[in-house]
């Protein structure tokens, strides 16, 4: 089945941005390794990045009909947009949100997230690894609903 895999703003500046903040992987290398794992587990991902807050919000809609979860690293629009957590409330399978830093490290408008709102697991903190888990989540919680 599949899963969305959705980006942000500035993540496809990933490897080249902050390293010493989000690391030295580019989000091509993410997409390979999490494209890996979904095959591994008998999975398939749609992989998006944008830095246009409504392609973020399209795609969400286009998971309703196909998706059997999301994972999401909405960057700043974590902290900005009631329109993405407006649209992940539409959306009844799994979200899972990731952050490639530890975002309550740093700035205290980074503390808040308005899709943790809606967010079934939120990780932090764990580098690019964490989509890695999120996805295994998705799977584990899909396999888990399943009649
Ligand atoms: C981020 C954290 C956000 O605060 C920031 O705006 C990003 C990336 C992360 O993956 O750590 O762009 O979501």
């Amino acid at each position: 089945s599949l899963i969305f895999v959705l980006n942000g703003p500035n993540l496809n500046l990933l490897g080249k941005r902050q390293p010493h903040i989000y690391g030295t992987e580019t989000l091509a290398d993410v997409e390979r390794d999490c494209r890996a794992l979904a095959t591994e587990l008998g999975h398939e991902i749609r992989f998006h990045q944008s830095n246009r807050e409504y392609e973020i919000i399209d795609w969400i809609h286009e998971a309703r009909e196909a998706a059997i979860g999301i994972v999401v690293n909405p960057a700043a629009f974590t902290h900005t947009s009631v329109a993405i957590l407006d649209a992940l409330n539409t959306f009844e399978p799994p979200v899972i949100e990731v952050h490639i830093s530890n975002v309550h490290k740093r700035e205290a408008f980074r503390h808040h997230s308005y899709v943790s709102l809606r967010a079934d697991g939120v990780i932090a903190g764990l580098g690019t690894q964490g989509y890695q888990l999120a996805i295994r989540r998705v799977a584990a919680l899909h396999a888990a609903a399943a009649p």
